[in-house]
């Protein structure tokens, strides 16, 4: 017994952990081209960790730019932010509190209103899957990077007949907790609903839902282990040391819009470098007869998007789509008042090529909206675990609805 304590006590020494004690995430406020080009500057001379929008590139006038700014940087950036007329603020005094706060102590078992860990997410898969073999069962899909199972999930009566299907996925970057914490909030409530709400029974009698848990493993469980704040996969490209790819800029839909390896959106060395991305786009490829909605939740920003994201130009069923995203985002409103924006990504947020939800609209499946969950900055990424529910609860109906249209017109 003492040989392992021991032993887990070096273990735990020589594992690198990255801490943030000191470091702020900013809100800047751009109103004049000037602004635009600090804001360039800045990202070009140092390293800032951009959390919305997600690069310097896609910085405009008039919207909000949060970014987090190392220590070591953070009397250059307030100098430089003072000699200009910016408004700014300052979201996250230090970003180690915030990050230590929002888990408080873990737990030790899985728990809905906590952020589970992947090994946790790992055996709740296990035990969820038998606990209703009625209703739910799973299959391997393939691997991650680093040779984590990835499992998906299918819930739904059992059909002798293929039956049309809805497929989802969280966690496809890394850092965004709430997105894996709703996949495993959908299940519960699909399993747990089911024969007492009429929607979810309906659904779940005509409909097949795989749910994707936890879409870049490796990634999350990083962030639990080593560094609270990664974003891409775990991958190796040859010719630098930088890690990762981001796995929502990876897909064949539009053309590779970031190829330095280094950037926190490189588009990977392919389309499809990724393993997981592979995977999934396989799955959808095999059962893109059946599959008739595509959602992908990340965070943060309270929005609901649907194509395109790598060109301007509208969807052909934008119509549709825009009525189904606002008829979504009204139905998540009713709960507790929280406001999304919906409509096509590129317009609404910025342009960017290679993510899933052009992908999957691309090859046919015509309900795909990209969920960006709570909240709008005041915590971001690191939304407390005390709004998981809420936020779980008011996103179950913006997905219902969804649901419920897709099931009006199979
Ligand atoms: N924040 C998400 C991202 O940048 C939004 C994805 C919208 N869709 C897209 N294809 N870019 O990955
Ligand atoms: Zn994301």
């Amino acid at each position: 017994m003492k040989v392992f304590l021991l032993f887990g006590l070096v273990a735990l020494a020589l594992a690198e952990v990255t801490r943030f004690a000191g470091e702020k995430v900013l809100r800047l406020k751009p109103v004049m081209d000037e602004h635009v080009v600090l804001i360039r500057e800045l990202a070009a001379s140092i390293e800032v960790d951009f959390w919305s929008p997600d690069s310097a590139e896609m910085v405009t006038i008039d919207i909000d730019v949060d970014i987090h700014v190392p220590a070591a940087y953070l009397d250059l950036v307030s100098t430089m932010l003072q000699q200009s007329d910016m408004e700014t603020e300052v979201l996250i005094e230090d970003l180690q509190v915030s990050i230590d706060a929002q888990t408080g102590p873990t737990p030790r078992t899985h728990s809905y209103t906590n952020y589970n860990s992947w090994d946790k997410v790992q055996s709740w898969i296990a035990a969820i899957s038998t606990s209703n073999s009625a209703l739910i069962s799973k299959q391997s899909i393939g691997s991650t990077y680093e040779g984590r199972p990835m499992t998906l999930l299918k819930l739904g009566k059992k059909s002798s007949v293929t039956k049309p299907a809805i497929f989802m996925d969280c966690g496809i970057h890394a850092r965004e907790w709430i997105s894996p914490a709703f996949c495993q909030w959908f299940v519960k409530e699909a399993l747990s609903t089911y024969g007492s709400d009429s929607q979810m029974t309906s659904l779940l009698d005509q409909m097949d839902v795989y749910v994707l848990p936890v879409f870049n493993i490796d990634g999350y469980d990083y962030t639990h282990k080593s560094n609270r704040m990664w974003r891409k996969t775990r991958s190796r490209t040859s010719g630098t040391s930088c890690l990762g790819t981001d796995p929502n800029r990876n897909w064949n839909a539009g053309w590779c819009s970031k190829s330095e390896p280094c950037s926190e959106t490189f588009c990977g060395s392919k389309v499809e470098s990724e393993v997981e991305v592979r995977n999934v786009a396989d799955f959808l490829r095999r059962n893109k007869a059946d599959i008739k909605a595509y959602l992908t939740i990340h965070s943060y920003s309270q929005l609901v998007l649907f194509p395109y994201s790598y060109t301007y130009d509208l969807a052909a069923d934008h119509s549709e789509l825009l009525k189904v995203a606002e008829g979504a985002s009204s139905a998540l409103r009713g709960l507790y008042g929280t406001r999304y924006t919906s409509g096509p990504g590129a317009a609404t947020i910025y342009p960017a090529a290679g993510g899933s939800d052009d992908y999957a609209y691309d090859i046919g499946v015509k309900y795909s909206f990209t969920f960006e969950l709570r909240d709008t900055g005041r915590y971001g990424f690191l939304l407390p675990a005390s709004q998981i529910k809420p936020t779980c609860m008011e996103t179950m109906l913006a997905i219902k609805y969804i649901a419920a249209h897709v099931q009006e017109n199979l």
